[in-house]
């Protein structure tokens, strides 16, 4: 039997949380261990504040009296065509010379997607089967071979996935990447509270946590020691991207050299809205700074508001790619500590009844927060925000059918090779409405980009594609 710690028991009671000890005395030796190593990783001093301000009330967003449009770098821009041109070749320059590393972030649940194992693992390749890592695996091995360079990729994960996690990539002998190549760090977890403020049991000997947001991110960098192997290996920019998005440029030369070219801290892609209300974080600006409002939190009003032209106001919106500067990475977290704020959300969170069973609610029972790794943007002293072409680069894998889907983004996947393969000159099954009559699919590890795709075609001699044919190339 272990013994709780005189004094860790006062600060939990004087949290009002005393309940989650209620079993402690049951527990085995493991039990008791695992339940003890959770408690003493909680800030009791902060969880009343905690408790008061995003569970027993709602936070409301304040939208600052200023908030304007965030200007941006249109795509194609011919008035910024030397600028780009400059971007490409630094960009190429960067990657060339190892400046550039990946940084998945893949440590969140996907339960929109109900899918138990970790979302990476989801089998997205329209024809294979191919899971996401694999199509991010594939393109920086690809990367790393057409730059004669080492890509380092860092892989943020949860307690709760890392081991799953871990065990597919050496399953799949790291997809042909050196094992030392790839570096897993784990975020932290939050506790969820109940709707009354209290923390909710999971199990006897369990809180219930959860991931603390992708804005944990930079601080578990730190703590992991992911920045320092950063500095050991000359990493000066962070390219960041979501685990579920296979279309995304894993490293693009142009966003890394144009935040290098603008000294910015932090760079991020827009994409321009479908409409007023499409489920984008809106890029905004006031008192000078840069900012994500949530599609949520920004009121009709502004979201619906236009210009002259009938131009969407507010037409900026955030597919979650990234570049980081290590050193803004290094300034946010110096001191081991950095406050981004919380967000709540509300969950069906499994919970222990009266019988210390535990049950799954039917309707959402308690509060999770989060913290978003856009709320670091205003930090910037200079953001760089660059326009990517939709349906090139963002295919999101929230759900299993509908919008933003599995469905989806094998249907983008499918697409955008089509599209590649045509601007080789290979002749395409476009019906008569436009819709590719084929499923294509192309090993990630062969092209990267529209340059790889070209070079590919042609190597292969590949002439067309038939009406209805399955192809993996
Ligand atoms: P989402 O906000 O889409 O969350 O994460 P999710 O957990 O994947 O899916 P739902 O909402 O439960 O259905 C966007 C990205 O941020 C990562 C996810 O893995 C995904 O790549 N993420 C999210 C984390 O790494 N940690 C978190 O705590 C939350």
């Amino acid at each position: 039997m272990l013994k709780i710690n005189g004094d860790l028991k006062e600060r939990i009671a004087a949290a009002g949380q005393l309940h989650v000890l209620q079993y402690f005395d049951e527990l085995d030796d493991a039990g008791q261990e695992t339940l003890l190593s959770q408690l003493a990783d909680i800030d009791w001093e902060a969880l009343p504040e905690l408790a008061e301000q995003y569970v027993l009330h709602r936070p409301e967003t304040v939208i600052p009296e200023d908030l304007s449009p965030a200007e941006y770098y249109r795509l194609d821009d011919g008035d910024n065509f030397d600028l780009y041109s400059d971007a490409d070749e630094l960009g190429k320059e960067l990657i060339a010379s190892g400046k550039v590393c990946c940084l998945t972030v893949a440590g969140g649940q996907g339960t929109r997607l109900g899918f138990d194992a970790p979302k990476g693992t989801y089998p997205i390749g329209p024809v294979t089967d191919r899971s996401l890592f694999e199509y991010f695996a594939g393109s920086i091995r690809r990367l790393g071979k057409k730059y004669g360079v080492v890509i380092p990729w860092y892989i943020m994960t949860s307690p709760i996935n890392r081991a799953a996690t871990e065990k597919f990539f050496r399953e799949k002998k790291f997809f042909g990447l050196a094992e030392s190549d790839v570096f897993f760090f784990t975020q932290g977890t939050m506790p969820a509270f109940d709707l009354d403020g209290k923390l909710i049991l999971s199990a006897k000997d369990s809180l219930a946590l959860a991931p603390d947001g992708h804005g944990g991110t930079l601080l578990a960098l730190r703590r992991s020691g992911a920045l320092d192997k950063m500095v050991r290996d000359g990493s000066e920019y962070v390219s960041y991207f979501q685990v579920d998005n296979p279309l995304v440029d894993v490293i693009s030369p142009r966003f890394a050299g144009l935040l290098a070219l603008q000294k910015a801290e932090v760079g991020a892609i827009v994409l321009s809205k479908t409409g007023p209300f499409e489920k984008l974080g809106n890029f905004c600006v006031s008192n000078g700074r840069t900012q994500i409002i949530e599609y949520s939190d920004l009121p009709d009003v502004l979201a619906e508001r236009r210009n002259d032209d009938g131009s969407l106001q507010f037409s900026a919106g955030s597919p979650a790619i990234h570049v980081f500067a290590r050193s803004f990475i290094e300034r946010l977290t110096a001191g081991n500590s950095l406050k981004l704020p919380w967000h709540r959300a509300d969950k069906k969170i499994p919970f222990l009844n009266e019988c210390g069973d535990t049950v799954t609610p039917d309707a959402p029972n308690g509060v999770k927060l989060e913290s978003f790794i856009f709320d670091a943007l205003p930090m910037a002293e200079k953001v760089v925000l660059l326009e990517g072409d939709r349906a090139k680069i963002f295919a999101p894998t929230k759900n299993i059918s509908g919008v933003d889907s599995v469905e989806s983004c094998r249907r983008m996947i499918s697409e955008r090779n089509a599209s590649r393969l045509a601007a080789a000159g290979v002749i395409m099954p476009y019906n008569e409405d436009g819709v590719l009559d084929a499923v294509i699919e192309i090993d990630p590890a062969l092209v990267a980009d529209d340059e790889d795709a070209f070079e590919f075609a042609g190597e292969i001699g590949l002439c067309r594609i038939l009406p209805g044919q399955k192809v993996v190339l």
